[in-house]
């Protein structure tokens, strides 16, 4: 049977993948980002997975701002990468897991989670960012990321956007969904965006280490109380984009029940407009 072995947690910002494809990462600004991904890249090549299932936001680049599904799951066997403006970013297209995403949204909508169904999409950086941050940077000739990928996308960009409660408990549908995979697979979850940021308004740049860290503790230690938090205490906290966080909610509830192994905590401030946040954490 197929397993949840970890979960990995990581803001995605476009400069940070302008600072890669530009060559621009050891420069002092950026060093003091990758710098907090240096453990988890080698953590990643230690503790490779057979399939990353990664929760992540669309920015208005696959789906436009005419059909926005609240949960959407990639059955592709492939995804391009989008061009957000500039190009396609100069990375491998993703490989996909056609028959473990159609296994998930056979079984989690069985569980009463209605996931739109996705077959051919481009990726934005909501995707491909993380994947840069913890797998470096990667030749787009060369083929191929690491692994296989199931994209998840989640609207937190048009309200009404899903509840903290509800992505903790879709994350343990995931969680069993995977558990009932018939092969042996050594699958992570990936819960990506975030951490405190605003892009818009008189608040632009509103960042908020005390909050932002308190949700990386409460995250390890109390899911269940923190996917109490009413979208209005996001916003306010963390700024108007700081509601990606509740995807992070959705790989929290894909780990085992009991306290997870941390394995790896960072947290800096500023990338672009944007406070990182990183976690690892481990099945224990
Ligand atoms: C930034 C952060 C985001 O989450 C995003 O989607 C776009 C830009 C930023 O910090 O610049
Ligand atoms: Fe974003």
């Amino acid at each position: 049977m197929a397993r949840v072995s970890a979960s990995v947690y990581t803001s995605h910002v476009p400069a940070i993948g302008a600072a890669l494809d530009l060559g621009k990462s050891g420069e002092p600004y950026w060093q003091k980002v990758f710098a907090g991904y240096e453990f988890s890249k080698q953590w990643l090549r230690e503790n490779r997975p057979d399939v990353i299932f990664l929760v992540y936001n669309d920015h208005a680049t696959a789906f436009s701002l005419e059909i926005i599904p609240t949960f959407a799951i990639g059955t592709a066997a492939e995804y391009a990468i989008a061009d957000e403006g500039w190009g396609p970013r100069p990375v491998p297209k993703v490989t996909g897991h056609p028959e473990l995403a159609a296994h998930v949204a056979q079984s989690v909508i069985q569980d009463d989670f209605d996931l739109t169904i996705v077959n051919r999409m481009d990726v934005d950086h909501g995707l491909t960012v993380p994947l840069s941050l913890m797998c470096g940077a990667q030749d787009p000739d060369a083929g191929a990321w690491p692994c296989p990928v199931i994209p998840f996308a989640v609207n937190v960009v048009q309200y009404p956007v899903p509840s903290g409660r509800r992505c903790l408990a879709l994350g343990r549908a995931i969680r069993k969904a995977i558990a009932s995979f018939d092969a042996p697979l050594n699958v992570q979850v990936w819960g990506t965006g975030g951490m405190s940021h605003q892009l818009q308004g008189p608040r632009a740049g509103l960042i908020n280490r005390e909050w932002d860290n308190r949700f990386l503790d409460r995250l390890i230690a109390d899911p269940d109380g923190l996917a109490q938090m009413p979208h209005v205490e996001y916003v306010r906290e963390a700024g108007s984009e700081g509601i990606e966080l509740v995807m992070w909610l959705i790989a929290r509830g894909a780990m085992s029940e009991g306290r997870p192994r941390v394995r790896h905590r960072f947290y800096h401030v500023p990338a672009s407009n944007t406070a990182v946040g990183h976690l690892i954490l481990e099945s224990t």
